[in-house]
């Protein structure tokens, strides 16, 4: 088996908030709760949890422009929080992010040309002007835009187009990893197919590992083979897409598959879903972080932590009546086609 993209071992990261008055203490927010996660190179692996999970805590980690509290990091085999700042530079042209915002992640001072050029200036290639315009040229024509788009300005380009360009930028370096945090989430829905072929294109076409971060479900599963589902911190279920989607084993990704319009949803008939946002974490917490939004929650719940587990072959899942669970939903889906 070759090396894994990504391992990831224990990790936290807590965030000291500023006192708000003398007399109390500092706030603490618990972003990231203990993480273990390994990505393996040539897939897209998907992270899927509501707003203010800690996706982007975590995407920013494994980029290498955020440190944890605690635990490991390994990007490539090289553990990034030891590397120097030169030698994360020089890892810089192996793995590249790309942000929800399409408008605010381009300069809308600068051509096409050189803010897809920029990666090859800030990882030290120095290529000369005419290599430059042949490496960007490619690169807009591998996401689906003509070489002489390059003379224009981010503002010339619709929503969609403009996350080409980004994307664009992120592989003109020809890396092995690209992070895209959101990066669909603010087109239009007509464009986000699009986007998401030309995501699976790449991986096909590049041997790419995708690191592919959405709140949306559906999203996920349509561009992922594998994938983590975050609850406050925490994974609470991974495995194949397939199986988050077919056979939801924990509460929270049965209410988000739930979430997902398709026929003869029957929404509210596992969970009670919570319509209240996501509240921050910010004190640690013993027993399930879902207990409070959970309809099959006992009092083991509120008292031991349920662990990640092996569920089927590599679908894990960290709920102490995950099976029941999961075979009670089988049941009813069976007994609504009856
Ligand atoms: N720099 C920061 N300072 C304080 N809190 C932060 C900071 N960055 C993120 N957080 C908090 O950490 C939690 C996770 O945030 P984030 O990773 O952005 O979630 P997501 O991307 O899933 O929406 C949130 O509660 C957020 O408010
Ligand atoms: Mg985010």
């Amino acid at each position: 088996m070759s090396q894994p993209v990504i391992e990831i071992r224990n990790l936290e990261r807590r965030f000291q908030l500023p006192r708000e008055s003398l007399f109390r203490p500092a706030g603490t927010v618990y972003a990231l709760n203990g993480i273990n996660l390994t990505v393996e190179p040539q897939q897209s692996f998907g992270i899927v949890g509501e707003s203010g999970c800690g996706k982007s805590t975590l995407a920013r980690i494994i980029m290498g422009l955020d440190k944890p509290t605690a635990g490991s990091i390994k990007v490539m085999g090289k553990d990034i929080n030891a590397v120097t700042p030169h030698e994360l530079r020089s890892m810089r042209s192996d793995f590249q992010m790309v942000f929800q915002d399409p408008f605010g992640s381009l300069n809308p001072r600068h051509r096409v040309e050189r803010i897809v050029a920029e990666p090859l200036f800030a990882t030290g290639e120095t290529p000369g002007k005419q290599e430059r315009k042949e490496r960007v040229g490619e690169a807009l024509q591998s996401v689906g835009l003509r070489p002489n788009d390059m003379e224009k300005y981010p503002h010339e380009f619709s929503g969609g187009q403009r996350q080409r360009v980004a994307l664009a930028r992120a592989l003109i370096t020809r890396p092995s990893l690209i992070v895209a945090d959101e990066p669909v989430s603010a087109l239009d829905v007509s464009v986000q197919a699009q986007v998401l072929n030309l995501l699976r294109d790449l991986e096909d076409q590049f041997g790419i590992t995708f690191v592919f971060i959405s709140h949306n479900l559906a999203v996920v599963d349509y561009a992922c083979q594998d994938a983590a589902v975050i609850y406050l911190g925490r994974i609470v279920e991974q495995g194949p897409t397939s199986a988050l989607f077919g056979r939801p084993l924990h509460p929270y990704t049965q209410s988000l598959v739930d979430a997902v319009p398709h026929v003869g949803a029957k929404r509210d008939q596992v969970v009670t879903r919570s319509p209240a946002a996501l509240k921050t974490q910010t004190s640690a917490q013993s027993g399930c972080p879902f207990v409070d939004r959970c309809a099959f929650a006992r009092d083991i719940c509120r008292s031991e932590k349920p662990e990640l587990q092996v569920a089927d072959t590599d679908h894990m899942v960290a709920c102490h009546f995950a099976q029941e669970i999961g075979d009670n939903r089988q049941r009813e889906k069976v007994a609504s086609f009856a």
